[in-house]
């Protein structure tokens, strides 16, 4: 049985800040399923030790000078071992696990994360008192990327794959902290993980991984030129025979509508009653007028650039005069939050903003809209438009990165040949996402024909077995 060590700096349910959360909170499990010995590799976060069973303490580690425990737990509802790494860098440690209330990068991250790779290495080489090795590490983004240019002296190391969930997130460190760090001289070199007079976390991943995987195959073309590579144009292309884009997948056991525990009301395909039921629950809830002639428009995500705020919030009154209704969950920038707060205050009855994270809303927004908002500037993948599709909510959506390669645009032609299953634009233009908006809105009152749309966005499958597969073929597994 191959034996597979699946590090990520969070997964779903322990923590969660985004999508990698949810692929590291599902990909492992599918991948036991399929027969493979893994194990989930987590920092201790005082987050997670709170909020579990006291685990026990497997092996005590030194590395780099540094003593750390691993802890070891199931990923909750799965049979997925998980060792977290515990250090008072992780568990002393309040909030978010990569920035403080303000948003400010915590001052120590280059350590932190360091110290995480470092033990996903340790593991890797044999170097723990644990009897088990992997024959393949699979890292997730800047957080692990040391673990991969770490291993690359060690005569035994397990075969290696770097899975990019996002460029826009570098890990990039001064001189003076890849000094203080005690990081070997040689990876200090354009050839391994300096970058720009900076040592570039990333970099460990994307120059010594035998594979590199992103979590789209339109995003992993997008990466391989400027601008959407960010100046690892050139690396990437390098590596281009090695680098490949896997879709991400729905976990059925949180996001299916039809058995969603979260939900005041079940629906499927059969049946969407549900969902008008779910509609009328949630506007009364949010303070919106009661309309079921309405369409009502949701978002749910991080508000920041990446998420289409700066095409969003021009439009947003004149999305409301169509006329629809617009609810949107999601924290983020301030100045973000405020121009939606100052919206919604102006247009009550239309517009709800909650400046929240809530799991349990994110599903009933879902299952709740009629069409989902995802204006992207970039999207390596995105889960919302999947999870969307799946609870029959047509999303709107810029057509880059996975958000391309997953949503088929309402074209005459598409809507001819029954394929279509949401509405997709180009240009990043406030102007254009209006337009999208208004053909979706109008559609949406012919009601035998989205019922359609709705039925072929529900029937597409985007479960984790076929990407989990193109995984193992990669690990020679
Ligand atoms: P990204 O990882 O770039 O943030 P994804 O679409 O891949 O985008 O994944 C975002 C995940 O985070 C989804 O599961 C989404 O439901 C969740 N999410 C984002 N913001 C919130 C929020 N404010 N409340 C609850 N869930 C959220
Ligand atoms: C990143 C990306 C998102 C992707 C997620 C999981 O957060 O922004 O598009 O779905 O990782 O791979």
């Amino acid at each position: 049985m191959a034996r597979l060590l699946f590090a990520a700096s969070e997964a779903f349910p322990l923590i969660k800040t985004g999508g990698l959360a949810d692929v590291a909170g599902a990909l492992p499990e599918v991948l036991g399923r399929k027969g493979m010995d893994v194990r989930l590799l987590l920092p201790g976060y005082r987050h997670i030790l709170q909020r579990i069973e006291p685990p026990a303490a497997v092996a005590e580690v030194e590395l780099a000078g540094t003593r750390v425990r691993i802890l070891e737990t199931l990923l909750p509802g799965t049979g997925v071992q998980t060792w977290l790494l515990e250090h008072p860098l992780f568990s002393e440690r309040p909030g978010n696990p990569y920035y403080d209330d303000q948003l400010v990068s915590w001052a120590d991250n280059a350590e932190r994360f360091l110290l995480f790779s470092r033990l996903a290495a340790a593991i890797s080489s044999g170097d723990t008192p644990l009897a088990w090795r992997p024959d393949v590490l699979h890292c997730n983004d800047w957080h692990t990327g040391p673990a991969i240019a770490l291993l690359q002296p060690v005569q035994q190391r397990p075969r290696t794959v770097f899975t990019v969930h996002s460029l826009a997130h570098m890990g990039m460190f001064d001189r003076g902290t890849f000094e203080r760090l005690h990081l070997p001289e040689q990876l200090w070199h354009p050839d391994a993980m300096e970058f720009y007079h900076n040592v570039c976390f990333i970099k460990g991943g994307l120059v010594y991984a035998d594979w590199i995987t992103t979590v789209s195959p339109t995003y992993a073309e997008e990466i391989c030129h400027a601008p959407g590579g960010l100046g690892l144009e050139g690396l990437l292309q390098h590596r281009r025979d090695r680098l490949v884009g896997i879709l991400n997948g729905i976990d059925h056991a949180v996001w299916d509508p039809a058995t969603d525990q979260l939900l005041e009301y079940q629906y499927s395909e059969a049946s969407l009653e549900g969902k008008h039921h779910n509609k009328a629950a949630l506007q009364q809830v949010l303070g919106l007028h009661c309309r079921s002639d309405l369409p009502l428009l949701g978002f749910v995500g991080r508000l920041t650039e990446q998420k289409g705020l700066e095409l969003l919030l021009p439009v947003l009154d004149e999305i409301l005069d169509l006329p629809a209704q617009v609810v949107i969950l999601g924290t983020g920038e301030p100045a973000y939050e405020g121009a939606l707060q100052a919206i919604a205050a102006r247009r009550p009855g239309s517009m709800a903003v909650l400046l929240a994270y809530d799991e349990a809303l994110a599903h009933r927004i879902e299952a709740a809209a009629d069409i989902f908002l995802m204006p992207s500037m970039f999207e390596p993948c995105g889960l919302n438009q999947l999870y969307s599709l799946r609870y029959g909510t047509l999303p709107v959506v810029r057509a880059v990165g996975g958000l391309a390669d997953t949503v088929v645009d309402a074209s005459p032609h598409n809507l001819e040949a029954g394929t279509a299953t949401g509405f997709a634009f180009r240009e990043a233009s406030a102007g254009t996402l209006l337009e999208t908006v208004r053909r979706a809105t109008t559609l949406w009152y012919d009601r035998a024909l989205w019922e359609s749309l709705q039925r072929t966005a529900m029937q597409q499958d985007f479960s984790w077995e076929k990407s989990a597969e193109r995984y193992m073929e990669l690990y020679g597994a």
